[in-house]
């Protein structure tokens, strides 16, 4: 069965058929008052929007649900305004149980083994042996190691596939190193920021629900992940004998800041400079992954610019990359 991405200018005026997740429907009214559906597909390639004609708001598969359901569609490829357009011609929902979900849900480009592997040389770095101990608990043993490690860091904008957290930790790990070893800050200052970068986005696991569905908890809803983050590492502190204050303090401060300022969801400000390196490698990690993303799905439409990327306030110049 193809791929979402290898349909080109090529399969034009052709069938297709494919297996996706569908995961989005709208229903939609053209001039004349006829009603049809447009549609997000995915696959672990990418999401494709998709026509459907006649499109019948009672049928189950345009209703609305927590975990979208596995569809196999037949397809005709089109052009519409110098993009691909595809119409369905016939769609069905198949048994999820049936399809390897891997082939459907996009996952991190970096190799896994090679991430867990990075992720326990980062851990390794930690001299202060209360700190590691944080580290592990909270990361590296199970209930929460196997979760950490394939969950999404987000549902749209940044790292919202699988292995999410792990890649953009481990982004905000390699960063966070490099400053501090620039900035020649000591070994204690570069401990707390490796445990405040691993535990930073740590409660996302709590906050979503496991993939496909990828929405927020009932959790995730009422508390959030700056709040259950740095709640949950308060208790493993005090479980932590001889833990020090000020390292406690800090760390803690590092998760709540990390979104920098308060309109953007933290409760206090980075008072650290810890913190604070944390909270801007954060914020490079996430921005430039929406980015390269978006740019990478608005690749096939002919403009010179994307359409504008709502969390950077602008469109992206797509000349000049080869
Ligand atoms: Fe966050
Ligand atoms: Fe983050």
């Amino acid at each position: 069965m193809p791929e979402l991405k290898s349909i080109t200018r090529n399969e034009i005026n052709q069938e297709v058929v494919l297996t996706a997740l569908l995961v989005d429907v709208k229903i939609k009214k053209t001039k004349n008052g006829k009603k049809y559906a447009d549609l997000v597909v995915q696959d672990a390639s990418m999401k494709r929007e998709v026509k459907l004609w006649d499109a019948d708001e009672e049928d189950p598969l345009m209703k609305k649900r927590d975990e979208p359901p596995v569809v196999e569609l037949v397809a005709l490829v089109g052009e519409y305004q110098g993009r691909l357009q595809l119409t369905i011609k016939k769609i069905r929902e198949v048994d999820g149980n049936t399809v390897d979900m891997r082939a459907l849900l996009p996952s991190s480009r970096w190799n896994y083994d090679q991430m867990k592997q990075w992720l326990a040389e980062f851990r390794d770095r930690i001299e202060t042996l209360p700190i590691k101990t944080l580290v592990d608990k909270m990361v590296f043993e199970e209930p929460y190691y196997e979760k950490y490690c394939t969950y999404p860091a987000a549902k749209s904008v940044h790292h919202n596939f699988r292995h999410g957290i792990l890649q953009h930790t481990l982004e905000v790990l390699k960063y966070c190193v490099m400053v501090a070893t620039t900035k020649k800050l000591t070994q204690r200052q570069v401990d707390r920021l490796i445990a405040i970068a691993f535990l930073h986005d740590w409660a996302k696991t709590i906050e979503y629900e496991p993939l496909p569905s990828n929405q927020l908890s009932d959790e995730g809803k009422m508390l959030g992940h700056i709040f259950i983050g740095a709640h949950s590492a308060m208790n493993i502190i005090n479980s932590i004998e001889d833990f020090d204050r000020d390292d406690a303090l800090i760390i803690l401060n590092g998760i709540l800041g990390h979104h920098g300022m308060m309109e953007w969801g933290s409760p206090v400000l980075p008072k650290t400079v810890e913190a604070q390196i944390l909270h801007q490698v954060d914020k490079l990690s996430g921005d430039i992954e929406s980015i390269l993303s978006f740019m990478d799905e608005n690749k096939e439409a002919t403009e010179n610019f994307t359409e504008r990327l709502w969390n950077m306030g602008t469109e992206y110049y797509k000349g000049g990359i080869s």
